[in-house]
């Protein structure tokens, strides 16, 4: 046999060189992204022109390819961090973290199971224990596992609760959820293999939060029709609007109809770290599994979902399997091995940015900037009140904030004013100054701020409306 002669190594120097070009790169992104654009645009033609080549089959100067990458690539890609980055659910981040997430990528940390590398598991026990109790779960009984976000989280929600009301017979079985729910979790129910006629969409009311009476009248119905009612999936946090369920009163429903509690917090579940969010996660601690996502708002690179569990049993029993490739690593009960926890068998070292950020920072940073953010909404919702050009068509609800253009005195008729809002994005948007979309409510076109960003000042939100506002009249 030949000796190895691929070079797919570089010298210790060449390593460090290259290391601290990255972070010298990720520094000076962190430091100036204030001062760029956010917005990132380019057609399929445009980027191809930029990246499209056969597979190199000879190498380039580390370097070289370093320095193309961070001239090309990042500069044609949104920085969902930057304090003008509104829409969606932004990323923030934080430094920490990335260094972390790092770290485990170097080291190349196995995550899936005990035996490979104990402290990684320990690690994630350890921090979904600091969850549980953030979140009021039962810190011996319940459990949980990192995912790669939140859709992850809900689908590993959705298969636990089939398995455990259902078993294998799941024909008759139908789940609920709310016309404001996120999609992913109409994703996940695909993919677990519900038809149509098994998902009831309930309505929600003038708030935005489930219609009660309907969804009660809904339950009766079903049970009458032979169904077997097992799933209720309840929002701490709807993506359009921030509006969080009646948590409690859902939580008595499902206990009384034998039903599985799923709250799918994955964006607002977060601010129970904030006075106002706890008021408002009422109930959240009833659930029998909860998505949060800490690469939201506990501002933690991507990716990392998060799913809680009542019952950490739930878990191992439907994710469990022995194959005899892994019987060596098994370890004993209070060893969790991951990968009996959820879908993945290999998985990054999730855990230890959130545990490096919250070591670093400790937790009341986080609770601050949480709180930051409530407040900012609120101060651009009483900005928006005062200024007679804009309407709040859905008032600071964790930090999210709906608006629209629609100055007094006007009376421009809906499609004018859908017409309007949607330039205003479409013109604010192609300026690349602000990431600023509409979603629709009730109909009507509005602008949706998603204020988590605790980067984002006072200063910036006004600036970012002087510039709606100027993009408004060139239309009127
Ligand atoms: C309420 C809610 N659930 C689930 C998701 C999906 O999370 P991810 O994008 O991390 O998969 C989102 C994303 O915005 C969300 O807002």
């Amino acid at each position: 046999m030949k000796p190895n002669n691929s070079k797919l190594e570089l010298s210790s120097e060449a390593m460090k060189t290259y290391g601290y070009q990255v972070v010298d790169a990720i520094v000076e992104h962190f430091d100036s992204q204030k001062n760029k654009l956010p917005v990132a645009m380019g057609s399929r033609e445009e980027m191809d022109s930029l990246f499209l080549e056969e597979v190199p089959e000879k190498g380039t100067a580390p370097s070289k390819v370093l320095d193309f990458v961070l001239e090309k690539v990042m500069t044609n890609s949104t920085n969902m961090s930057h304090p003008k980055a509104y829409s969606f659910v932004p990323g923030p981040s934080n430094y920490v973290s990335v260094m972390a997430d790092t770290l485990a990528t170097g080291f190349n940390i196995f995550s899936g199971g005990w035996v490979a590398s104990p402290a990684a598991a320990e690690l994630e026990i350890i921090t979904i224990q600091w969850l549980l109790k953030i979140f009021g779960f039962p810190q011996k009984k319940g459990g949980g596992i990192f995912t790669s976000g939140g859709s992850m989280a809900n689908l590993t929600a959705l298969t636990t609760a089939r398995q455990i009301k259902c078993g294998d017979d799941f024909s008759k079985a139908v789940i609920y959820l709310s016309d404001q729910a996120h999609s992913s979790n109409i994703k996940a129910i695909r993919v677990l293999g519900f038809k149509k006629e098994q998902i009831r969409i309930i309505p929600t009311d003038i708030e935005f939060k489930f219609a009660i009476n309907k969804l009660k009248n809904c339950i009766a119905k079903d049970r009458l029709e032979g169904f077997h009612p097992f799933c209720l999936i309840a929002t701490s946090g709807t993506t359009n609007t921030g509006t969080v369920d009646q948590l409690l009163d859902l939580s008595k429903i499902c206990k009384k109809e034998d039903i599985w509690f799923h709250i799918d917090g994955a964006y607002g579940a977060a601010a129970i770290l904030s006075a106002k969010g706890k008021q408002l996660m009422k109930g959240i601690e009833k659930a029998d599994s909860l998505t949060v996502d800490p690469h939201k708002w506990f501002f933690q690179p991507y990716e990392m979902g998060c799913l809680l569990v009542r019952n950490h049993k739930h878990l191992s029993h439907t994710f469990t399997e022995k194959p005899e490739y892994l019987r060596d690593i098994e370890g004993n009960t209070s060893e969790i091995n991951f990968y009996d926890h959820g879908i993945q068998l290999t998985r990054r070292f999730r855990a230890l940015k959130f545990y490096m950020s919250i070591k670093t920072f400790g937790l009341d940073e986080f609770r601050k900037a949480i709180t930051y953010n409530i407040d900012l909404a609120e101060a651009t919702e009483s900005i928006l009140r005062k200024s007679g050009q804009w309407e709040v068509v859905f008032p600071a609800t964790l930090a999210v904030i709906n608006f629209r253009f629609n100055p007094i005195g006007k009376n421009y008729s809906q499609q004018k004013l859908d017409e309007i809002n949607q330039h205003i994005s479409e013109k604010v948007v192609s300026s690349r100054k602000a990431l600023l979309v509409t979603t629709l409510l009730h109909g009507q076109v509005v602008l949706r701020m998603c204020l988590i960003n605790p980067r984002t000042t006072l200063d910036d939100v006004k600036e970012t409306l002087t510039l709606c506002q100027g993009f408004a009249q060139e239309y009127t």
